[in-house]
């Protein structure tokens, strides 16, 4: 037995080496860590537990039978993150620069159907560069293997990547279809094709970065949720990130514990400025209402006008969706729709109730906005939050105009409890334009028309610019004091802790794509 353990240990130490010390030492020297340090750093102390650390690739072209790494270029298995269980797998770029082989790809699926199997969330740390070429289509097929194994159970278990490599082909779209995507400034790199391909086939220069790197596809295409500027940094945002989620959709996120305090916030009293058209920033609005240091900012720096992401209230975790009237007044465009609407549609699928400020002046008008079809994509937002059946709460805390007024969790699309701030301003759209359609004859007639659109403009400020016509109708659940808040919040998120919706049957919606 003795040999055998000590033969086991070799093996072992043969496996945890990767590709080696040199191929460690250049990983580092580009600011990387290693698969495993990843691994050791994500998971809580001691907890990793390592599956099919001996498999090895079945490829015997371009001498690839004298190069065996134990592994095969990815470390696959579980353990726990903040005391809740994971799967995962890690990519090792020190190992055939970590590319996917049919191994790799049956490794990643086995682990993949166990996420499954038991509810728990799978985080993939990619780090590849891509279809492992000496094996042709096993490679290709293990792929799409990977690709349908993270489909089916969509919406059934978290899924996140952080993306540390140059991804190409392939190595887009698996994270493409998970929960959340990550990159670290400076080593992430994510592109269908390459600069090189880029420039034959439309003669482009562009860079790697300019192309694919971690600001290009946090700012412009918002296909990146979250970067970091470093491997550490981006560990630390992944495990606080798996705080706010459930094991799975059918579960609740634990709620931390909290001792009821004074509640009231009279700071909040002080935000929203005199005039309503001074922008001020919503954040400082969140950051009063939710639990100290809670919230946690989803697509930062993609369509700033709408700001989403998870925080607490009174321990609870939940989504914020909220209109920000520092950037474009928080119209709604193309962008925003598509942002919070993919955030509320997370949010529903794993139980996390949803909280929404509302200071919307209306749907951003304009060719740009129609030829990039605002319709169908303002129409993503509202079909989002029309399907939740999570608890969804909303507060006004300005203007709520237009169509605006009603995707945004307005009453009529089934939102469970609508407050409005005493400044709140409901209505089809804002007093100027209003009064230029509806009094237009009557301005036309007049002596001084300017006067009289001034007169006209004050006449519909005062009957709409407030939020007592909708608490009539009971469109508004309540006018409450802005400092009151949070505590009304608290107790309406309690009131709808066991909320049930039952739907239909159908196979599945379908959403405006
Ligand atoms: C096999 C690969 C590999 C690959 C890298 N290596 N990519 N081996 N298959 N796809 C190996 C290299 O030969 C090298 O081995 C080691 O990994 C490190 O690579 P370097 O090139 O030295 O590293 P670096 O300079 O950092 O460049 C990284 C890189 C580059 C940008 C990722 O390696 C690269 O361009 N690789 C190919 C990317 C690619 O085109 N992949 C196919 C995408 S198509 P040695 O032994 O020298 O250390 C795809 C199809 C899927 O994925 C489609 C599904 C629908």
């Amino acid at each position: 037995m003795k040999e055998l353990l000590e033969k086991l240990a070799q093996k072992r130490q043969e496996a945890l080496l990767g590709g080696g010390v040199d191929r460690i030492e250049k990983e580092h020297k580009k600011g990387k860590l290693t698969a495993r340090e990843r691994v050791e750093l994500l998971l809580d102390n001691n907890s990793f537990e390592e599956l099919d650390m001996f498999k090895e690739h079945r490829s015997f072209d371009f001498g690839m039978e004298h190069q065996q790494v134990p592994g095969d270029g990815v470390i696959t298995g579980y353990g726990t993150v903040n005391g809740r269980l994971v799967y995962l797998f890690a990519q090792d770029f020190t190992v055939f620069g970590g590319s996917l082989s049919e191994t790799h790809a049956e490794k990643i699926c086995k682990v993949m159907d166990l996420a499954m199997e038991n509810g728990a969330p799978i985080i993939g740390l990619n780090d590849s560069g891509g279809a492992r070429i000496q094996e042709g289509v096993n490679s290709l097929g293990g792929y799409a293997d990977i690709f349908s194994e993270i489909r089916l159970p969509q919406g059934s278990y978290p899924r996140s990547v952080p993306s540390w490599a140059p991804c190409a082909g392939g190595a887009v779209y698996s994270p493409a279809i998970t929960d959340f995507i990550m990159m670290v400034d400076n080593t992430s790199y994510m592109f269908v094709t390459g600069p090189n391909v880029v420039k034959t086939v439309t003669n482009e220069d562009v860079s790697s970065e300019e192309l694919g790197g971690s600001m290009t596809h946090a700012k412009k295409s918002g296909v990146a949720h979250l970067t970091s500027y470093n491997d550490l940094d981006c560990i630390k945002k992944l495990r606080t990130l798996m705080s706010y989620l459930p094991q799975n959709h059918e579960s609740k996120t634990p709620k931390l514990t909290y001792i009821p305090g004074d509640e009231s916030r009279p700071k909040l009293d002080e935000i929203i400025p005199v005039s309503s058209q001074t922008p001020y920033d919503i954040k400082e609005v969140i950051l009063e209402v939710c639990d100290t240091d809670s919230f946690f900012e989803i697509h930062e720096h993609y369509a700033e006008n709408i700001v989403v992401g998870f925080a607490r209230l009174a321990g609870r975790s939940i989504g914020i969706v909220a209109n920000q009237p520092q950037d474009l007044a928080g119209v709604l465009d193309v962008n925003a729709s598509k942002k919070a609407a993919r955030f509320v549609r997370f949010c529903d699928c794993f139980n996390i109730p949803l909280l929404v400020f509302v200071d919307v002046p209306g749907f951003l008008p304009g060719t740009d906005q129609e030829w990039n079809a605002i319709i169908t994509n303002g129409a993503k937002l509202l079909y989002a939050f029309s399907d939740a059946t999570v608890p969804r709460v909303t507060v006004i805390t300005r203007k709520a105009y237009g169509g605006a007024y009603d995707v945004m969790n307005s009453k009529h699309i089934k939102a469970d409890l609508n407050f409005a701030w005493p400044c709140a301003e409901i209505a089809v759209m804002g007093a100027k334009g209003a009064s230029e359609i509806i009094f237009k004859k009557e301005i036309a007639a007049a002596d001084d028309p300017e006067a009289k659109l001034l007169e006209k403009e004050a006449e519909y400020q005062e009957k709409f610019a407030n939020p007592y016509r909708a608490a009539n109708r009971g469109f508004v659940d309540e006018v409450i004091a802005p400092s009151s808040t949070r505590r009304k919040l608290i107790r309406a998120f309690d009131m709808l802790e066991n909320k049930k919706v039952s739907r239909p049957a159908r196979k599945h919606g379908n959403i405006p794509l």
